[in-house]
């Protein structure tokens, strides 16, 4: 099931700002390991890990069972708790890890609320019903509830109201697991052809967040998870904005592959997926060792 079904029974109208206060308090903690600086670990070829992603789940964890006990948690570093509850949080403590570690300043905390109705499969997903991103480092609180917009800071946000992929801002990501295996640096080369270019700052769900705001008109990534893409695909609906699949089906949690845009744009973007899958109309590019017979001929010319 998609997460466009009918909206779930009315939510307790303090469920947004509850969350909204574990997600600055986690941030809150984010803030100090960043100054502190942390050590990593490796979960896989660069698939990085902190004691402060560790740390913060825990301490989401524990506010949202005091919070709202019958809802579940699924986190990134391995909590699940009370999965057979009507309501599932997708929580990514720590959404840029790579980011953090490096002292580079773009990561957030990720927090999705799916409504689970009773019947849905085990592995299905229901409606989302609320979602908070938090950048803790410009302390920006992207919200959303459904049916109720999507709002930074307590602001009504919306999508860009750009229509031409060529004047888009867009972003990406790559995966941190399997990397020889992704082709993603061919849409990142044609993308950056044919809009006003791609960034790659390194947290999905901010990339996301920034979809519902208007500061960038679209986002892709292969391989991305719930809990990085629960809370900013509801800001993203809320705000006006489209999010698919690379064919153009509605976006379900387990996807895994997201195409993200504020609408106007979308259909440009599926299409420009259509024909690279298809290996048509590609933008021609010298190969490095093109470039460099050109480069060594303008050498010889004094160019
Ligand atoms: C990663 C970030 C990154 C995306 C990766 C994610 P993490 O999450 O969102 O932007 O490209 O695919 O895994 O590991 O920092 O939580
Ligand atoms: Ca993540
Ligand atoms: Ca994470």
């Amino acid at each position: 099931m998609s997460h466009s079904v009918e909206p779930a029974a009315a939510l307790d109208p303090a469920l947004v700002p509850k969350a909204s206060e574990i997600a600055r308090e986690a941030g809150a903690r984010l803030r100090e390991f960043y100054a502190q600086g942390v050590e990593t670990e490796y979960k896989g070829d660069v698939d990085l890990v902190t004691v402060a992603d560790r740390t913060v789940e825990k301490l989401i964890r524990g506010r949202l069972a005091e919070a709202f006990p019958a809802h579940g948690v699924y986190g990134e570093e391995g909590t699940r708790d009370r999965m057979e509850g009507e309501y599932r949080w997708y929580v990514d403590p720590l959404d840029g890890t790579t980011n953090f570690a490096h002292g580079f300043p773009q990561f957030c905390v990720s927090m999705g609320l799916d409504h689970r109705p009773a019947g849905l499969a085990a592995d299905g997903d229901g409606p989302l019903a609320a979602g908070v991103i938090y950048d803790p480092l410009r302390d920006e609180l992207f919200t959303a509830q459904r049916g109720q917009g999507a709002y930074l800071n307590g602001k009504r946000i919306h999508a860009s109201r750009c229509a031409h992929l060529a004047e888009a801002l867009l972003a990406t990501g790559f995966p941190s697991r399997k990397r020889h295996a992704s082709p993603n640096i061919h849409f990142y080369q044609e993308f950056t052809l044919r809009s006003h270019g791609v960034r790659r700052a390194g947290s999905a769900a901010l990339d996301l967040a920034y979809v519902a705001c208007g500061r960038l008109e679209g986002f892709w990534e292969f391989n991305l998870n719930p809990w990085d893409t629960a809370a900013g695909l509801l800001l993203i609906d809320e705000a006006g904005g489209r999010s698919t699949d690379f064919s153009g089906n509605p976006y379900r949690l387990d996807s895994r592959e997201v195409l993200a845009s504020n609408g106007l744009i979308h259909d440009e973007l599926l299409r420009l997926f259509e024909d690279m899958f298809a290996g048509r109309d590609l933008e021609p590019i010298p190969t490095p060792q093109e470039y460099a017979r050109q480069r060594a001929e303008r050498l010889r010319n004094g160019k």
